[in-house]
C-alpha cells in the first residue's frame, strides 16, 4: 500500500491546473450507456473512481478506449446489464448505470451499495424515483433488479435535493414515454452538466440548473462529444492549500461554480483574484476564524468541509463547522488532532480551536476528502507527515502529490511493505 510523505512548512507558489470533474464525469460515463454508438469525453480525469466506472461499463458490455485524457465509450454492445457487488462496493457511483440500464435494455440487475465509511447513504430515493416510472423493483440476494417494459414519465417529488438520484432519474426519464417532472432536484453543477449533455444527444431537458427539472422522454439518442467541467472540489482544495501555506494560481477552473467557497475564504483574510479561470490566492497573514455550514449548491459543499476544517485548525480564534448533508463524515478529526489541532466534535457540529502552528505525524486515510485535508495539514505542519491508505485519495485527485509538487511541496509517494 502507498503512502505520502510531506515535509512540512515549504510555502507553495506557482500555477496549477486542475482536472475534469469526478462527479461530473462518472454519470456522464453512464449516460453513455443510453446510446447505441460511440461517444468521446474530453478532460477525462485518471482516477481509481474512474478505472471503476470503466471496469463496469466492460462488464455490461460496452468498449472503451483511453488515449491521454480522452475517453471513447461504444455502448453498441452492452449484453449483462447487471453491476456486481465487487465494484459497486468500492464505488457507491456505479448505482449511475441503474437508470440507463433500465431505461435502454428493460432491465438492469445492480447490487445494493452496503455501508459508508461516513454513515448510512441510502438508495431510496433512487428506488422510489425508479418505481414511479413504472419500473418493478425487487431485491434477490444483495442485488436490485428492476424492470420495465418502457419507463413512463411521471413526477418525481424529492423529499430533499439528492445528486446521485436526480442523475440517475434524469438518465432514466430521457428515453421514458412522456414527461417526467423532477421536484426538488439537485442543482449541483455536475447534474446540469449531465443534463446538458442528455441534450446534446437529442434529450429535451428544461430547467437545467434549477431544482425543477422537466424531462420530455425521446425514442433514442445520437451520440456526441463532451468536454467535462473542472472539478470545484479539487480547486477549492488547492485554494486552501493556498490560503494556508502560498500564494498560488489556479488554473482552468470555473469561478463561477466557487462563488460560496470564495467569499468565506476573503472573510477568512485571503487575498484573491480572478483572471478569467484563473483563481489567485495570497495566504493572509493570519487565517481568521470563519464559520460554515455545508449545504447543497450553491451554498458552501460538504466534501470541503473537511479541508475547511484543517485549514481553521491553523486559526486566529474558534470556528464552527456545521455538515448538514453527511452528519457523520468526520474521520478527518481524529487525525487533525493527532497533528495538534484542537477540534471537539458534538453529532453533526465540529468545533475547531485554532492552533499556533500543527505538528507532523503519522495518519490514516479514512475516504477522499479526509486525505485532502490531512494533506493540506501535513502542508502546514512542522515536520513530517506520513499518511497512509492513500488509495482514498487517489480516488478523487488526479496526481496529486505531482500537482503539489509542481508548486514546490516536500512530498512524495512511498510503497509500504
Ligand atoms: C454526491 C457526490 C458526493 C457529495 C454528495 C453531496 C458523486 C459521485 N458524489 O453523492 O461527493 O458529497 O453528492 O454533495 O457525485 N439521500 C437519501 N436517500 C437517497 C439518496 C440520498 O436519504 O436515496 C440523502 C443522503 O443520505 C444525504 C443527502 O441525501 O444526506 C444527499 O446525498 P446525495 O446528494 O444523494 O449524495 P451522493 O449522490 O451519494
Amino acid at each position: 500500500m502507498d503512502k505520502l510523505v510531506i515535509n512540512g512548512g515549504k510555502a507553495l507558489a506557482g500555477r496549477v491546473v486542475v482536472s475534469g470533474a469526478k462527479n461530473a464525469v462518472l454519470p456522464i460515463m453512464a449516460a453513455a450507456l443510453l446510446v447505441d454508438g460511440s461517444l468521446k469525453i474530453e478532460r477525462f480525469p485518471h482516477l481509481r473512481d474512474t478505472a471503476t466506472m470503466i471496469k463496469l461499463l466492460n462488464i455490461v458490455g460496452a468498449t472503451t478506449s483511453l488515449e491521454g485524457d480522452v475517453l471513447e465509450i461504444n455502448a453498441s454492445t452492452v449484453n449483462k446489464p447487471e453491476a456486481p457487488y465487487e465494484l459497486v462496493k468500492t464505488m457507491r457511483a456505479s448505482f449511475y448505470v441503474l437508470g440507463p440500464l433500465v431505461s435502454r435494455f428493460g432491465f438492469a440487475r445492480v447490487s445494493l451499495p452496503g455501508g459508508c465509511a461516513w454513515g448510512p447513504r441510502p438508495v431510496d430515493f433512487h428506488l422510489k424515483g425508479l418505481e414511479k416510472l413504472g419500473a418493478k423493483i425487487t431485491l434477490e440476494g444483495g442485488y436490485i433488479v428492476a424492470e420495465a417494459k418502457r419507463l413512463k414519465g411521471n413526477r418525481i417529488p424529492f423529499e430533499i435535493p439528492s445528486v446521485g438520484a436526480t442523475g440517475n432519474m434524469v438518465m432514466a426519464a430521457v428515453l421514458a414515454e412522456g414527461i417526467t417532472i423532477i421536484e426538488n432536484a439537485a442543482c449541483e453543477p455536475e447534474i446540469a452538466q449531465l443534463c446538458k449533455f442528455l441534450n446534446l444527444m437529442g434529450g429535451k431537458i428544461s430547467g437545467i440548473g434549477s431544482a425543477e427539472l422537466t424531462i420530455e422522454g425521446v425514442n433514442n439518442l445520437r451520440p456526441v462529444s463532451i468536454t467535462v467541467i473542472p472539478d470545484r472540489i479539487e480547486a477549492g482544495t488547492f485554494l486552501m492549500a493556498g490560503a494556508m501555506v502560498g500564494g498560488i494560481t489556479i488554473g482552468d477552473t470555473n469561478p463561477a461554480h466557487l462563488t460560496t467557497v470564495i467569499d468565506k475564504l476573503e472573510q477568512a483574510g485571503a487575498e484573491i483574484s480572478i483572471d478569467g479561470n484563473d483563481i489567485t490566492i495570497k495566504k493572509p497573514e493570519r487565517i481568521k476564524a470563519v464559520d460554515v455550514t455545508t449545504t447543497v449548491y450553491p451554498g458552501f459543499p460538504t466534501d470541503l468541509q473537511a479541508q475547511w476544517i484543517a485549514m481553521m485548525s491553523l486559526a486566529d480564534g474558534t470556528a464552527v463547522v456545521t455538515d448538514t448533508i453527511y452528519r457523520d463524515r468526520f474521520a478527518h478529526i481524529p487525525e487533525l488532532n493527532r497533528m495538534g489541532a484542537n477540534i471537539k466534535l458534538n453529532k453533526n457540529v465540529a468545533i475547531v480551536y485554532g492552533q499556533n502552528n500543527l505538528k507532523g505525524a503519522p495518519v490514516m486515510s479514512t475516504d477522499i476528502r479526509a486525505s485532502a485535508s490531512l494533506i493540506l495539514a501535513g502542508l502546514a505542519a512542522e515536520g513530517r507527515t506520513d499518511i497512509s491508505r492513500v488509495y482514498h485519495i487517489d480516488r478523487g485527485y488526479e496526481k496529486i502529490e505531482n500537482k503539489f509538487r509542481s508548486i514546490g511541496a516536500d512530498i512524495t509517494r512511498e510503497t509500504e511493505q
